[in-house]
């Protein structure tokens, strides 16, 4: 199962559409996709659909250890795609976690023998806590979305060094498997200036789909649905298509036979 973490400590660039719709790119080809929610706001969870009566056990339970990972498991509506999901719960387990030992590994021991899935992917909060490390841990790569905004690299560097620094504690093979530009708004000139300097300080790292600023993304998950099949052919929904063919083409050969 390749594992690949959606990171960025700011809140509000695009985390959890791009998780949201990657994972759902990603099982329209046929692969078998886990999403885990691993922010405690949910939202991954409820733009899925996954009503709060189904969330027994979520991503708390699976991190302390109090369930696995087939007992956390919740099918979407999705074919092919199932969720961890979470609740404010999460909030505890950071505090739980912080007197054990192997607290940054909780996660990739949880999801260790997981042989069911080909791809997961992991909805990080906005933090570079410890939630965020367990994921990074977890992970093969990272994915950065970064929205298009004046200080769109701020922050940026803080989030590569706890790359740095859970690469040489813990998972010397974390890549970094790219950037991808948000919020894209064609109208705006900003937005291009800011593409074009993200590109020329990031350079090949970063995606060359870029994903627009799409009404219809935001509004999809107010139905549960992923933008993918609220609406398949929005300028959103084709961009993150896009964007999962650019990922495949970047993962190791032998993941993703599609
Ligand atoms: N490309 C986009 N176009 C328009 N709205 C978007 C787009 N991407 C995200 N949004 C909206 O912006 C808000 C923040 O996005 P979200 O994916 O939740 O970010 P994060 O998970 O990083 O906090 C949400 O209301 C979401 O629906
Ligand atoms: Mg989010």
């Amino acid at each position: 199962m390749r594992c690949i973490a959606i990171a960025n400590q700011k809140g509000g660039v695009g985390k959890t559409t791009t998780a949201i719709n990657l994972a759902t790119a990603l099982a329209a080809t046929g692969a078998k996709v886990l999403l885990i929610d691993l922010d405690p706001q949910g939202n991954a969870s409820t733009g899925l659909g996954v009503a709060r009566d189904q969330r027994d056990w979520t991503s708390y339970e699976l991190l302390i250890g109090e369930a696995d990972l087939a007992e956390c498991t919740v099918k979407t509506d999705v074919p092919g795609l199932s969720i961890v999901p979470a609740t404010v719960d999460l909030s505890g387990a950071e505090i739980e976690l912080v007197d054990r030992d192997r607290r940054s590994n909780a996660l990739q021991t949880a999801i260790a023998s997981a042989s069911t899935y080909d791809v997961c992917l992991i909805d990080c909060p906005p933090s570079l806590g410890l939630l965020t490390v367990n994921a990074l841990v977890a992970a093969h790569s990272v994915l950065v979305p970064l929205q298009c905004e004046f200080f769109a690299l701020e922050g940026l560097s803080q989030l590569l060094q706890t790359v740095e620094l859970v690469r040489t504690r813990f998972n010397p093979d974390l890549s970094i498997l790219g950037v991808a530009l948000t919020m894209y708004d064609r109208r705006n000139r900003l937005t291009e200036q800011v593409s074009d300097d993200v590109r020329s300080v990031l350079g090949p790292i970063v995606f060359d789909t870029v994903i627009p600023r799409n009404v219809r993304l935001s509004e999809a998950p107010s139905h549960g649905l992923p933008a993918l099949i609220y609406d398949h052919r929005c300028a959103g929904s084709m961009a993150y298509i896009d964007l999962a063919r650019e990922l495949i083409e970047r993962l190791p050969k032998e993941d993703i036979a599609a």
